[in-house]
């Protein structure tokens, strides 16, 4: 807060630049036009009003008068599209100045029909499922009069213990920009004024991913060169991308929190990207300031956030404040208007004052469509990561006799995944149905664990029995959804309860055991992934789960999805990220004592002095980009245009990839450079394209990347560069594969 006089001169010189600004767009400008002819006509109430957001359900029943008066900007959790519309007409027709209401509602991945988690629909890199998914969830939350989504989640995370990885798009920048970017075109469109298209929200800025200990809400400590390098890129594509809103994070970021971080909100989004959306706070993030010990009442809370960026209050009420801050002079009423008109300008752009109603027949008509299962179908099939296929396990023969077992065959809730408000379970396929309709009577069912905690044996003898007169077993385990996403994090990366137990029991039959996980987040499951003779990660499918799962299993599909995100042995290895430094001393992988070997007596010098764990060694369970399909493909001939890349200038980079198998797949061709030298140190490999083909056996294709110097900028601490030097190009299909070729950028022109 000692800063808070010299920020408000700052803002005030820079508010006086944004009227100057905002004056010249007067004139060319027919949204801007609007705004400030609006702003014009606004009491100081009615500007205030603009500012708060208000939980439907929690609100007195005052709403509606506190609407005839213009109090209220904005509901969130508000369902019925009857109750949309009521709100909306009575904003519009009764209040003095007929402002619609933004209507916001967490439609994280689907609204009825359910795509799969965030994390789920990550690992099929495709910002194609990713814009048409959420251009189906806008579609739908639309038909309930929600005109507002708190999505994308854009958190890039380390840490597989945070319950909230379910909702990110995993550990790297590259990834999480583009399909960021994706999510933010399929909810607002070219034109988000179009019909069926919903305002999105980049959430949470920023840095919310490194909370420490991966403990939900916790502290994060974030330098400068991380922050730009990692976590801001992503808000930076999405902010390119036209995403409409932002909401600010609940941690404090070295030492401040967001929801009052005048560095992350004004200077770097406002100043240096001239953002011009709109800023939400999370939920009631202004007032827990005052917990986190950095203002002291409600008041300062609210000054803080003000002054920093922060538009629009959700759930709590310290914006009730700013009358008195504004008489006291501690804030301008430009500084208010400045906030209210990032708000009207959201109202405008979304075309709301045209069009505030919804038609109510569209919650039948919209929703749950078939075009719309079977593209949640397409998307979870894609989402599916194939972690092992011994001796060709997979795909079972639709012949054989199935013994399908485990907590997650047929949970119609849990295969939704986390942050589900209008899924209904109702409409879940689950693997037992999509299984049962396919096998009949060669499928023996046994539940085995009623659910993924459950601690009870009483299930066993007859999944045992199960297996016993089956040809092959699939047992599908995991997390059930409510172990992961927000506040439910996990300090043990298990499959909880005692499903180690049954799969051991299992294991000891002699029959290929086929092992799903359902789960939220990637699992240290090293034992039973060893155990089993094939192992498919589904993470939460959504609706359509069953058919998805079995379109793969039954090898109407080949598996194509690819890792999001670098799977731990174990808790102790976190963080293990692909993009990691080099160190001094990097491991040698073939010269790492591991405990067992330590002979007794050593001298602390003969084990060498390497980057490793002695229990875990370095590599992880599984690498970042890892997926195998039913066939195999062959990379080969990686070829650079040139070896020399002017700053002016770009090269290609080819390769050719040939499907050596027997059967049609896709697969998700990876470009990673390193920079070699930098004047500050660089990570070993950055993602830097990717590109999914098609391949019918024995084809071949040849993948081509355009590298461009623009490619290889980074933040040094200081500034934005590109540096001169030489770099590695590897195209492969993992952060772990493939061999190298080398190229210098040039400083000539
Ligand atoms: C979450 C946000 C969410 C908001 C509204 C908060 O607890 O952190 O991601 O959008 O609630 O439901």
């Amino acid at each position: 807060m000692k800063n808070i006089s010299i920020y408000l001169t700052v803002f005030i010189l820079f508010l006086t630049f944004v009227a100057c600004q905002n004056e010249n767009k007067k004139t060319n400008d027919p949204v801007e036009e609007k705004v400030q002819n609006l702003l014009s006509q606004m009491t100081l109430e009615e500007k205030l009003g603009q500012l708060v957001q208000t939980n439907y359900g929690g609100e007195p029943d005052n709403w509606k008068e506190q609407l005839v008066n213009g109090k209220i900007g904005s509901f969130l959790n508000l369902s019925g599209v009857e109750h949309a519309n009521e709100l909306q007409r009575i904003a519009v027709e009764e209040s003095r100045l007929g402002i619609p209401l933004l209507i916001g509602r967490d439609v994280i991945h689907g609204f009825k029909t359910i795509f799969p988690i965030p994390l789920g629909m990550a690992s099929a890199w495709s910002p194609e499922y990713a814009e048409g998914a959420m251009a189906i969830a806008a579609r739908e939350a639309s038909a309930y009069g929600i005109n507002w989504t708190f999505a994308p989640m854009i958190d890039v995370t380390w840490d597989p213990r945070w319950g909230r990885i379910a909702e990110t798009s995993g550990e790297d920048p590259y990834l999480t920009s583009v399909l960021g970017a994706a999510m933010v075109k399929g909810f607002q469109g070219e034109d988000p004024t179009e019909d069926g298209r919903i305002a999105a929200c980049a959430k949470h800025f920023v840095g919310y991913g490194m909370s420490e200990a991966g403990r939900d809400y916790n502290t994060t400590y974030i330098p400068e060169t991380k922050l730009r390098n990692v976590h801001l890129r992503p808000f930076k594509a999405a902010a390119d991308a036209g995403c409409l809103t932002f909401m600010s994070a609940f941690n404090d970021l070295n030492g401040v929190p967001t929801s009052g971080n005048y560095y992350t909100l004004q200077t770097i989004l406002r100043d240096e990207w001239n953002y011009n959306g709109m800023v939400v706070s999370d939920w009631a993030s202004i007032e827990q300031q005052i917990i986190h010990g950095y203002t002291e009442t409600p008041k300062d809370a609210a000054l803080s956030s003000i002054v920093a960026g922060v538009d629009m209050e959700m759930a709590s009420r310290t914006y009730d404040n700013l009358g008195e801050l504004l008489a006291e002079g501690k804030i301008t009423e430009e500084l208010i208007n400045e906030r209210v008109a990032n708000i009207l300008r959201v109202k405008f752009k979304m075309g709301l004052f045209d069009n505030p109603y919804t038609d109510e027949t569209y919650q039948n008509t919209r929703v749950l469509t078939n075009e719309s299962l079977d593209y949640a179908r397409k998307v979870a099939r894609g989402s599916m990561v194939l972690l092992k296929n011994e001796e060709q396990t997979l795909p079972l023969k639709k012949s054989q006799k199935v013994a399908l077992i485990g907590p997650l065959t047929n949970a119609p809730h849990d295969q939704m995944g986390t942050w589900v408000f209008d899924g209904d379970e109702k409409n879940s396929i689950t693997p037992l149905t999509a299984f049962t309709e396919i096998l009949g009577n060669k499928l023996n069912y046994a539940v085995g664990l009623e659910y993924s905690r459950d601690k009870s044996k009483a299930g066993f003898a007859a999944a045992i029995a199960a297996a016993k007169k089956s040809d092959v077993i699939v047992f599908i385990g995991g997390e059930e959804s409510s172990l992961s996403g927000e506040a439910n994090c996990r300090a043990v990366l298990n499959l909880p309860g005692i499903q180690d137990e049954l799969l051991n029991e299992l294991s000891k039959l002699g029959k290929p055991l086929v092992l799903v996980v359902m789960a939220g987040r990637p699992l240290g499951i090293g034992e039973q992934i060893a155990q089993a003779d094939a192992v498919l990660y589904a993470w939460h499918p959504g609706t359509m789960a069953g058919p998805a799962l079995t379109d793969l299993i039954f090898g109407d599909y080949s598996p194509s999805g690819k890792l999001p995100v670098t799977f731990v042995k174990g808790a102790g290895q976190i963080p293990l990220y692909y993009y990691h430094k080099n160190t001094g001393k990097p491991t040698d992988p073939n010269n790492m004592i591991l405990i067992d070997d330590i002979p007794r007596n050593s001298k602390q010098l003969s084990l060498g002095f390497t980057s490793f764990h002695i229990d875990y060694g370095i590599d992880p369970l599984f690498p970042f980009g890892y997926g195998l399909t039913y066939t195999t493909f062959e990379y080969s001939d990686v070829t650079l245009s040139s070896n020399q890349l002017a700053m002016d200038g770009s090269i290609e980079a080819t390769c050719t990839i040939t499907n050596t198998g027997n059967c049609t797949a896709d697969e998700i061709v990876q470009l990673y450079v390193r920079d070699l030298f930098g004047s500050i140190t660089r990570p070993v490999k950055e993602l830097k394209g990717f590109k999914k083909i098609t391949l019918e056996p024995g084809e071949s294709k040849v993948v081509s990347f355009t590298v461009s110097p623009n490619d290889l900028e980074f933040h040094n601490g200081e500034k934005y560069v590109i540096e001169p030097g030489k770099f590695h190009l590897w195209i492969a299909k993992d952060a772990a594969s493939g061999e190298y070729e080398e190229f210098s950028l040039d400083s000539a022109i």
